[in-house]
């Protein structure tokens, strides 16, 4: 039975194949729940301004709370019907299950403003989820901190060997990256969290309800101010992209290390067998499909971003149908961060560090240049000057195939005077990673305190 909401001023029923294109259940589907809660707390309203008797008004929430209860055992029921969009099935439901009185609900309201209302419910429960997976992705990787606190590696820039980090620095700075990405979220559900109900299709109700009250009933902080705004706005839908996309980004990254950390070349680590897949060809292969696709998958949450952008871009005030494109997109964008998260958890969770080649691939690269030329500098010769020198004897060394610390006194000398045996404990890796005292600085205990207070802020929240 195909049944609308708008038939009336209709002759014919709708070509088949544009059913198809506009029918949005097998997206929307999703809103069910929040559609639901939204419509209990309409009736209330309904009740409230004496549209609604309060037996009218009881029959409708306990039906509706029936049919809750009904797609939480089974939300198949819905994909199977024929209802043009979520908000249709759920009141084709209510008539079926109470009759007539059903038809009372959507007095005063739209599919504008209910739509709208519905995807803020969701996107909040959602924030939530994201938020502690964030948290939880934060807690995984303070615990691999505390292990790795000695394990020594090199650091990179342009991905050369530049100055020696530990594991566990590298693990903060990734703890770093997720708390601002925690923070947008919570910034972002301050704006979001404004009920759009009572708009109407775009210039309000006729019904005398208290919008604020009604607001504050569903958990909104309150009401919007303006309804020609209210059923257009899609900001949050934005925000929430725009979110993905730079912890996308974070995730991205943070697999892209790990890809490196876990090749052949590097073998810094050892992933699980749990995220690593064969080859069908090749049977030494161990690949890092897991990270892999976290990062191929950051292109399709960009794409996301850029798809919601370009879909608003030209729309006149108020809703068009073009807003109903919104759901795809911001679904299937929501779905990949969470996974991404929960199973980047499961990676930290579940790699092996190969200190021993973190430590030999530290030494290597003369990444002691730094503090040879510093050391140079406290000697009394200008930075400039120092920094010449030492390029020639790294020069000198990469021909002899040597490190820093392997060269005789005679040949440090050779370049200059100031040279003297204590030059050899400022070339030591614990001394380099040891000098960078400050804050921020990759020094062992820095690095305590910095994992005292990230577990101090972890708990608080
Ligand atoms: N399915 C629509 C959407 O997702 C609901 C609103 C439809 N409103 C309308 N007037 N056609 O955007």
């Amino acid at each position: 039975k195909n049944e609308k909401l708008w038939g009336g001023r209709f002759n014919k029923i709708s070509h088949p194949l544009f059913e198809k294109f506009n029918n949005s259940l097998s997206q929307d589907y999703f809103l069910a729940k929040y559609d639901i809660l939204g419509s209990i707390a309409w009736s209330n309203s309904l009740l409230e301004c004496h549209i609604l008797t309060k037996k009218e008004n009881l029959k409708i929430v306990n039906g509706l709370k029936e049919i809750l209860e009904e797609i939480n055992i089974n939300n198949h029921i819905i994909l199977n019907s024929s209802a043009e969009d979520i908000h249709s099935w759920v009141e084709i439901k209510l008539i079926e299950k109470i009759g007539k009185l059903g038809k009372k609900l959507h007095t005063g309201r739209s599919r504008n403003d209910q739509v709208t209302t519905s995807l803020k419910l969701w996107c909040r429960k959602n924030i939530d989820d994201l938020i502690n997976l964030l948290q939880e992705i934060q807690y995984t990787l303070v615990l691999q901190a505390k292990i790795s606190i000695e394990y020594i590696m090199p650091g990179y820039t342009h991905l050369q060997r530049a100055q020696p980090i530990t594991f566990s620095y590298w693990c903060l700075a990734y703890i770093e990256m997720f708390k601002r990405d925690e923070s947008r979220l919570k910034d972002a559900l301050l704006r979001l969290n404004i009920s759009p109900l009572g708009s109407g299709a775009l210039s309000g109700t006729f019904c005398n309800i208290d919008r604020d009250k009604l607001a504050l009933n569903m958990g909104f902080l309150s009401s919007t101010e303006n309804s020609l705004d209210a059923v257009s706005d899609r900001d949050y839908v934005l925000e929430l992209l725009s979110s993905a996309s730079i912890s996308m980004m974070h995730l991205s990254r943070f697999s892209e290390d790990l890809i490196f950390f876990n090749s052949g070349e590097a073998n810094f680590i050892e992933l699980s067998d749990f995220f690593t897949s064969g080859s069908s060809l090749m049977p030494q292969k161990k690949n890092p499909d897991a990270l892999e696709l976290i990062r191929g998958k950051t292109g399709r949450v960009y794409g996301s971003l850029i798809s919601m952008l370009v879909v608003l871009k030209g729309l006149p005030l108020s809703y068009n149908k073009d807003m109903q494109e919104d759901k795809e997109i911001l679904f299937s964008a929501i779905n990949i961060w969470k996974m991404s998260l929960k199973i980047a958890i499961l990676i930290i969770q579940t790699l092996k560090v190969n200190f021993k080649n973190c430590f030999i691939s530290a030494k290597k690269g003369y990444a002691n240049s730094t503090e040879l030329t510093d050391y140079l500098v406290s000697k009394g010769v200008n930075f400039r000057k120092a920094h010449y020198i030492v390029g020639k004897i790294v020069l000198e060394a990469i021909k002899k195939d040597c490190t820093l610390e392997e060269l005789n006194i005679s040949i440090f000398k050779k370049y200059h005077s100031s040279f003297d045996n204590d030059l050899y404990d400022k070339l030591d890796i614990f001394t380099c990673i040891n000098s960078k005292k400050s804050k921020g600085g990759v020094n062992i205990n820095r690095i305590l305190n910095h994992i005292l207070k990230i577990k101090k802020q972890l708990y608080q929240n």
